[in-house]
């Protein structure tokens, strides 16, 4: 069990790093007693602060239980009388609530506004105790419990809302009812127009997403979702892109239903980049789609400047999409005295504040290692492989170009149900390589070369020439996770016999190119990582294994 001072300790160290909190502005005095109950009091800045520091005091080991002391700041200075009375108001107007009668405690008394016709009866009292709202008798169903919390809540001067209404018969709580309560909320909000905002939910936690007039109404929608009874938190995901792929980034944007962010790259003339948000990403879920392939440093240092932009501009979450990593083949010193440029960079984009990133297929698993931050290692080869079936020939051989892409080969042949081959490839340059042999029988078989990546095109032709002198048949399918296609490469693939080059489009591919070319798009791959990110659900069949 953890002592006192380290639980404590622990507690102020989560609500200082939530930027949605902050302490320094709206001090929290935090304390534990023997049972490991933790009390927090003072004033938060919004229902958001409270309920994120409610959750995040309760998710720490040693804690067992809240006393919630925690106000809220009033919009407007009101009076307890005058609370009361807009809160009775509220609760008599309102249809849904025709039949349940209303109490309102007035100096000690409890004061009779209308008698309940419901059957069984059903009564609301409240009473207002400093900007406090309690609200206590029982209703007929659980969305009036969240309607009378939700118009209390709504009245400018309370602080708190303290729901104690019972629902008689019980009902059990679920996913779909708060749901339910929060497009109700929504709906009745005259200040947000609900048509084109999509509400889901998952163990208490709310996401709201789709298009919202402006800014001002994304945050009242935001708020109306905090405020529903048993909602735990709410998040609103935003999607941005960099400059190196927006083709991609509008693809994962329109399979999620999600519009990009509205964000400005540009150049001083001196050539320094200049990164702008143009919308409130605070407290949201920020998710940069940014591949740092060629000019690699360019979109290195785009990507990173837009995490930098979110983290001051107070997003509660980062995550870095990056397709295809740029470095990743520099992952160890070959010849002694180089840089190990793909550690720099995952330090970088730790650093950066990126809390997690999602790449596909990386140039080697051991990079995994390298990342101080989660990394979700999303595999193409699904996608790429189902495009190669309807070309594969009976007598098909996938072949390795190289010794690097051995597990990668043994993925396609296993998918494909197909023989393998190895090309044993040494590199001499960055734009030369040499082949020493085949290994695996490849003659009379048509050849699938499967590579992560292709660059300069060298290794696919080095690998084929040497294919087609060991026997094999005459065209070849290549099919590549990553076509970055710089230097001679068009020229070099275009000059051999290709069936078909099958690609991604994690780097984004010139059109009309003079090759036997087919795209096959990551966007929806993308979108599904990520919504299941978002709702917190396995990505276990998304990921390269092995
Ligand atoms: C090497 O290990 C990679 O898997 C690729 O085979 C290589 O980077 C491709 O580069 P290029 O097309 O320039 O030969």
């Amino acid at each position: 069990m953890p002592g006192k001072a380290d639980v404590l300790k622990q507690v102020r160290a989560a609500l200082e790093h939530e930027p949605r909190i902050n302490l320094h502005r709206y001090p929290v005095s935090i304390d534990l007693d023997r049972d490991g109950t933790l009390m927090l009091e003072g004033d938060a800045a919004n229902i958001a602060a409270k309920k994120l520091a409610l959750e995040l005091g309760a998710s720490i080991p040693g804690v067992s239980g809240i006393v919630d002391r925690l106000r809220v700041g009033p919009t407007e200075a009101m009076g307890d009388g005058a609370i009361r009375d807009h809160i009775r108001n509220a609760l008599l107007q309102d249809s849904a609530l025709e039949g349940c009668g209303i109490s309102v405690r007035v100096k000690d008394q409890m004061e009779t506004c209308r008698e309940s016709s419901a059957k069984p009866p059903a009564c609301i009292e409240v009473s207002v105790n400093d900007g406090v709202v309690t609200l206590n008798g029982q209703v007929s169903s659980l969305s009036h419990k969240r309607l009378a919390g939700l118009m209390a809540w709504w009245v400018p001067g309370s602080r708190d809302v303290i729901n104690g209404l019972e629902v008689v018969p019980p009902e059990d709580d679920t996913d779909d009812e708060i749901t339910n309560a929060v497009r109700a909320a929504l709906e009745k909000d005259p200040f947000v127009n609900p048509d084109r905002m999509r509400v889901s939910t998952r163990n208490c936690v709310v996401t709201l997403d789709g298009f919202a007039l402006n800014q001002k109404e994304k945050e009242m929608a935001e708020i109306d979702a905090w405020y529903i009874f048993a909602v735990d938190k709410v998040v609103n995901p935003t999607l941005l892109a960099g400059s190196a792929n927006p083709a991609l980034a509008e693809a994962v944007a329109g399979a999620l239903e999600l519009r990009l962010g509205r964000r400005a790259l540009e150049r001083f003339p001196d050539g320094e980049l200049h990164v702008e948000l143009q919308e409130t990403v605070r407290g949201h879920d920020v998710y940069v789609i940014q591949p740092t392939g060629p000019p690699v440093d360019e979109h290195l240092m785009a990507l990173l400047f837009l995490a930098d932009a979110c983290r001051r501009a107070g997003a509660a979450n980062l995550t870095a999409v990056v397709p295809y990593l740029g470095y990743a083949r520099q992952d160890r010193r070959a010849t002694g005295r180089e840089s190990v440029a793909a550690r720099l960079i995952a330090d970088l984009i730790r650093t950066g504040g990126f809390r997690r990133l999602v790449a596909v297929d990386l140039h080697s698993p051991v990079l995994e290692g390298f990342f101080g931050i989660p990394l979700e290692h999303l595999s193409a080869v699904p996608i790429l492989a189902q495009a190669v079936s309807p070309l594969m020939p009976a007598d098909g051989v996938i072949v390795a170009p190289d010794l690097g892409a051995v597990k990668l080969a043994e993925r396609y042949a296993k998918l494909l149900h197909l023989p393998m081959a190895i090309v044993h490839k040494t590199r001499i340059s960055g734009e030369q390589v040499q082949v020493r042999g085949v290994v695996g029988e490849v003659r009379g078989r048509s050849p699938i070369i499967v590579d992560d990546m292709i660059s300069t095109g060298a290794t696919i032709e080095a690998a084929l020439k040497a294919l087609l002198a060991a026997g094999s048949g005459p065209e070849a399918v290549v099919v590549s996770s990553h076509a970055l296609l710089v230097g001679a490469a068009v020229e070099r693939l275009g000059a051999l016999p290709l069936r078909r080059l099958i690609v991604t489009d994690s780097v984004a591919v010139a059109a009309r190119l003079p090759l036997p070319l087919q795209v096959v798009s990551l966007g929806a791959l993308l979108a599904e990582a990520i919504k299941r990110l978002h709702e917190g659900r396995s990505l276990n069949d998304l990921i390269a294994h092995g």
